[in-house]
């Protein structure tokens, strides 16, 4: 058994009663499956042999009364351990869920979505398998063991010796058979993690599929998936087919062995014939358990492989771990820092941010401007700590943001991405969604802030219409319009906004830039615009060349500068096409 599954074992910690109720039904059950023969031996030999009605009766009441016992006995284990394993996977799922929404950005970029699913479903449910079924049964099993080992032993202790030579080389077959099965079951989860990865990608860009008329493609590549699967499912069968005639084998060689010797002693006189009729049949006692070990122990091998999966996940470190002692950030002017960051996402070659440093004032609003893949979405991630700088630091108000805890420091910073994710839900639902408790004033007022109001009224339910996943009901510009909301309703001091007008018409764009205006006030903003109007109104503009910051200043002081600006200007933002560069320059980068 491997540590991961032991470890395991703490899911059912809560359920530690439920599952000992279910090992003893086990218990009771074999007791009631062991004196049946008893019984019956009795009303034949002593009852029906010595004409004893009175005796038969009783016997056979006594087998009736075992019979339902044996029943109950068989209900409450099933009950009791699909209750205790039940309850464990409640704890998994709850556990994995919980870890996934600490860990850091940088480990959802590297993970798909289909591996993380696969784990909290399909994972779970085999080691869920091995707590309600394979461990209880093991315990019983092992419990039954020694009962029939003492047994044995008191019936005829140099017989039972030679039974108990059976043992060793069980457990031998027993250990090679689950270790070699652990890979191969370990193999299968990662497959089958594989299938349902090609399976989500699918399933969230059907319409691309559709779009590019690649189904044919798509289907192939699933249908390679699944046979390897399939094809991993087969040879773990036959591992499995070959192991237990081998376990049988060794079990049977035990009694043959025994039958050996205990002729010997019968020959000498030392045996009855019926003392070892009797031996031999409660061999099979011992013999029982370990086959159920080795029925079980297929469900251990693959409890193994994917508890070692879950355990991967719930052991991931975040690579933005909070400090011990991080203090709680406390509502500030709003005063960014950048001193000489340096960024390298996990796994990059090469330094995406290079040595950026620049300071805005509370209340102002920066623009960043530079061609696209420059590294402004990675400049802006950094003030929300998104990720962790290479070397250099941010501060917010003062402070490193690595010296605070995640949720103050965010709760602080209300950010609109470069791409709008809704939830399944309702309109007002999604706004309110960085503060659940906000009133339908509140939603209103932030909607209309983000010029929404108007078209949300006009969906057929108003604010409670359902948008479905991802927000697939509404168009792009809806959506943003959407996400601006959600960002402003939690009154952020620090606001960042990604890209966040490029869906929206000219016109909206005017109207929300006098809105912005007003709701940029009193706020920290960083805009990341395609848009010159929007760029020109900033109190500053940052260029934002190759991860460095090659320029800073005013629309007018950069245009006089830079010709890279005069470039960008002119030639990216929208809006931006009568612009011309200082004189001196042929629009080269400078
Ligand atoms: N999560 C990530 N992991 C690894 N590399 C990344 C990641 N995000 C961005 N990059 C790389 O960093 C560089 C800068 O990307 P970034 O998204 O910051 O550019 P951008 O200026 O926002 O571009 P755009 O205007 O197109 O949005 C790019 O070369 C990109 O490939
Ligand atoms: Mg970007």
């Amino acid at each position: 058994m491997n540590t991961d599954l032991l470890r395991s074992l703490r899911f059912i910690r809560r359920y530690r009663l439920v599952a000992a109720g279910a090992v003893m039904a086990v218990l009771v059950g074999s007791a009631a499956e062991l004196a049946a023969p008893m019984l019956l031996r009795d009303i034949i030999d002593n009852g029906i042999g010595g004409k004893d009605s009175a005796l038969i009766m009783r016997g056979a009441l006594l087998l009736i009364a075992v019979a339902i016992l044996g029943g109950i006995a068989s209900f409450l284990q099933g009950y009791l351990s699909a209750r205790a394993s039940h309850g464990a996977a409640f704890e998994m799922r709850d556990a994995i869920f919980e870890r996934l929404q600490t860990l850091s950005f940088s480990y959802h970029d590297r993970t798909q979505t289909g591996q993380l699913i696969t784990r909290v479903t399909s994972d779970v449910d085999q080691v869920r398998d091995f707590v309600g079924g394979g461990l209880v049964q093991a315990i019983a099993a092992a419990i039954l063991l020694v009962g029939a080992v003492v047994l044995l032993l008191t019936m005829n202790w140099q017989l039972a010796l030679v039974a108990l030579l059976a043992i060793p080389g069980t457990i031998f077959v027993l250990v090679r058979f689950v270790g070699g099965l652990g890979p191969m079951f370990r193999g299968f989860q990662q497959r089958l993690a594989a299938l349902n990865s090609v399976l989500q990608e699918n399933v969230a860009g059907v319409r691309v599929v559709k779009a590019f008329a690649r189904e044919p493609f798509e289907a192939s590549r699933y249908r390679s998936a699944n046979e390897s699967l399939l094809e991993q499912g087969l040879k773990v069968r036959r591992v499995v087919a070959n192991a237990f005639p081998l376990l049988f084998s060794v079990g049977n060689a035990g009694v043959a062995l025994v039958m050996w010797v205990g002729a010997v002693q019968l020959a000498h006189g030392k045996l009855t014939v019926g003392e070892l009729v009797a031996f031999t049949s409660y061999l099979f006692l011992l013999l029982q358990p370990l086959f159920i070990i080795g029925f079980g122990a297929q469900t251990i091998a693959r409890a193994g492989a994917s508890a070692q999966r879950l355990f991967e996940v719930l052991d991931a470190e975040t690579d933005v771990p909070e400090k011990p002692d991080a203090i709680e950030l406390v509502a500030g002017p709003g005063r960014v820092e950048f001193r000489d960051v340096h960024l390298r996402y996990p796994g990059a070659a090469e330094e995406t941010l290079s040595g950026i440093s620049f300071t805005v004032e509370p209340g102002t609003a920066v623009a960043l401007v530079g061609s696209t893949g420059s590294g402004k979405t990675s400049i802006v991630n950094l003030v929300p700590r998104f990720y962790d700088v290479a070397s250099g630091a941010v501060f917010v108000d003062g402070y490193d943001v690595r010296d605070v805890t995640l949720g103050s420091l965010r709760s602080r910073i209300g950010i609109v991405m470069q791409d709008s994710v809704l939830f399944s839900g309702t309109v007002g639902e999604n706004i309110a969604y960085g503060k659940p408790d906000a009133s339908a004033d509140e939603v209103r007022a932030a909607a209309s802030a983000a010029q929404a109001h108007e078209f949300i009224e006009r969906l057929a339910d108003g604010y409670e219409t359902r948008v479905g996943e991802r927000g697939v009901k509404l168009s792009g510009g809806q959506r943003q319009r959407i996400a601006i909301a959600r960002a402003l309703l939690i009154d952020p001091g620090i606001l960042i906004m990604d890209d966040s007008t490029s869906s929206v018409d000219a016109e909206t764009e005017a109207a929300l830039r006098g809105r912005l205006d007003a709701l940029m006030r009193g706020r920290t903003t960083f805009v990341i615009a395609q848009r010159l109007s929007t760029v020109k109104r900033a109190d500053i503009i940052l260029l934002i060349d190759d991860g460095a910051l090659v320029a800073r200043g005013t629309h007018d002081e950069l245009l006089a500068t830079s010709c890279l600006y005069a470039e960008i200007a002119a030639s990216q933002l929208v809006g931006g096409d009568q612009i011309e560069g200082p004189g001196t320059c042929d629009l080269e980068e400078e």
